[in-house]
């Protein structure tokens, strides 16, 4: 029976109910990880439990209530008794994050706060861990969801500014007081501390330039569709000139930059360094289950004594016959019925066809086909009748197309 190891939780709303239920889902898989059972030792919220019993019975504080005061202090608190911290308090860490991080360093214990930036995309540990032998040089990110949300819509539906807003607040990925996400102050808390962990230097939010996106018009959107642009709140973090600049702003980019296809509510961050050219990292980022994965990401990290190895707990069968959307592409003699025969056979074997291209004529036809995601099995047998077919110029060509729609 695997010993206990115990969590006091501060904040049980949005992200702290999601992490507490989150936390009793993951116990068991966690055990083989760790060699301990995390549990729930106590809850503080406005009007239950009290920080002193909430720490005395905790080998770890969750900080999850937000803002600075009461939260830094119980931060402070719980590092000074010796409590690793894991915190998802982007405000609290990008105003006193110097403080934060001495006092954790001085006691020797871990503050974790991989949920402070861009939700579940796992930026911090990447930027501290995989990269920290590269010299960054500049990190552009997506890094508030509701904005990106809004500016999505205006793009891809022509809705106004408030329209977009009032459709994100219905939605849940605006709340009912917008101010720091649509301003721009959200995403700047953000950037102040990628910064600091990519530069090594002291970011304070004050010094974070910020423009929002209340200024954008639908007919900004249009002019950005026609010129193949798309609009972003982009925060950007560089070297220049021996020094840094941290900023946020309305950016276009054009549609081949890997930031340019994030739409939604999504968050992403381009990581550019000289060794490693660039790194994108993408995923939602906020959300109560969303963030709450990464903060348990984080009490795990500080449950794992060093150099452990994961133990595998399941054998589980490995699939080869997986389904696949596939690009087809055929040499053919341009002749009628040609693609309805092709159609049959595929249909034969439960294919779909989601397009489909027809380049040439005579004997020296080509007809590409997308078809929609089927057992790889049967498109194979549909492919092999295919090439049997006498107006097949040569063996049919097949690519798998990834097709899945993210937003
Ligand atoms: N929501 C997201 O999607 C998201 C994403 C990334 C990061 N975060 C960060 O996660 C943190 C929590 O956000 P949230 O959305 O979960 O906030 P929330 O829903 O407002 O919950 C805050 C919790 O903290 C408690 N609390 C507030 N003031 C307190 C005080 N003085 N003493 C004790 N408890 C207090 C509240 O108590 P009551 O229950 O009594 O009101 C509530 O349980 C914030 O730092 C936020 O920036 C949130």
């Amino acid at each position: 029976m695997a010993a206990t190891f115990r969590v006091g939780l501060l904040g049980h709303g949005t992200v702290g109910a999601a992490f507490a239920e989150l936390l009793g889902d993951r116990a068991d898989a966690i055990v083989p990880i760790t060699g301990l059972r995390p549990e729930i030792s106590g809850v503080l919220t406005r009007s239950r439990g009290s920080f002193e019993e909430v720490l005395e019975g905790a080998d770890l504080i969750v900080e999850l209530i937000g803002g600075i005061e009461p939260a830094r202090e119980y931060v402070l608190r719980a590092m000074r008794a010796g409590r690793h911290v894991v915190s998802a308090n982007k405000q609290l860490l990008a105003a006193h994050g110097e403080e934060l991080w001495a006092c954790a360093r001085e006691h020797g214990v871990q503050l974790r706060f991989e949920g402070a930036v861009a939700g579940v995309v796992p930026v911090i540990r990447v930027l501290q861990e995989s990269l920290a032998a590269a010299r960054v040089e500049r990190i552009h990110g997506i890094v508030n969801g509701t904005t990106n949300y809004i500016l999505s819509e205006m793009a891809a539906r022509g809705l106004t500014y408030e329209d977009a807003l009032g459709q994100a607040q219905a939605l849940g990925y605006a709340e009912s007081d917008p101010t720091d996400d649509v301003t721009g102050k959200d995403a700047a808390a953000k950037m102040a501390i990628l910064a600091r962990l990519a530069f090594s230097t002291p970011v304070h939010l004050d010094q974070v330039v910020y423009e929002g996106i209340e200024h954008l018009t639908a007919e900004d959107m249009e002019y950005a569709k026609e010129l193949g642009l798309g609009l972003k709140l982009i925060g950007t973090a560089e070297r220049v000139d021996g020094g840094i600049s941290v900023r946020v702003h309305p950016a276009f980019l054009y549609a081949g930059h890997p930031l340019a296809s994030v739409h939604g509510p999504f968050n992403a961050v381009t990581v550019e360094s000289d060794a490693i050219t660039e790194v994108t990292l993408s995923g939602p980022g906020a959300g109560g289950p969303q963030t709450a994965t990464a903060v348990l990401g984080d009490v795990v990290s500080a449950m794992i004594p060093p150099a452990s190895t994961p133990e595998t707990t399941e054998a589980l069968p490995v699939v080869n016959d997986i389904e696949s959307a596939f690009y087809l592409h055929m040499e053919v003699a341009d002749r009628p019925g040609v693609l309805a025969q092709v159609a049959e056979l595929l249909g034969m074997q439960g294919a779909s066809i989601r397009s489909v291209v027809q380049k040439g004529l005579g004997e020296n036809a080509r007809l590409v086909l997308i078809l929609h995601p089927l057992l790889e099995s049967r498109f194979y047998a549909a492919v092999r009748l295919i090439g049997q077919l006498d107006f097949i110029r040569s063996a049919p060509r097949a690519i798998r197309v990834i097709d899945e729609e993210f937003t």
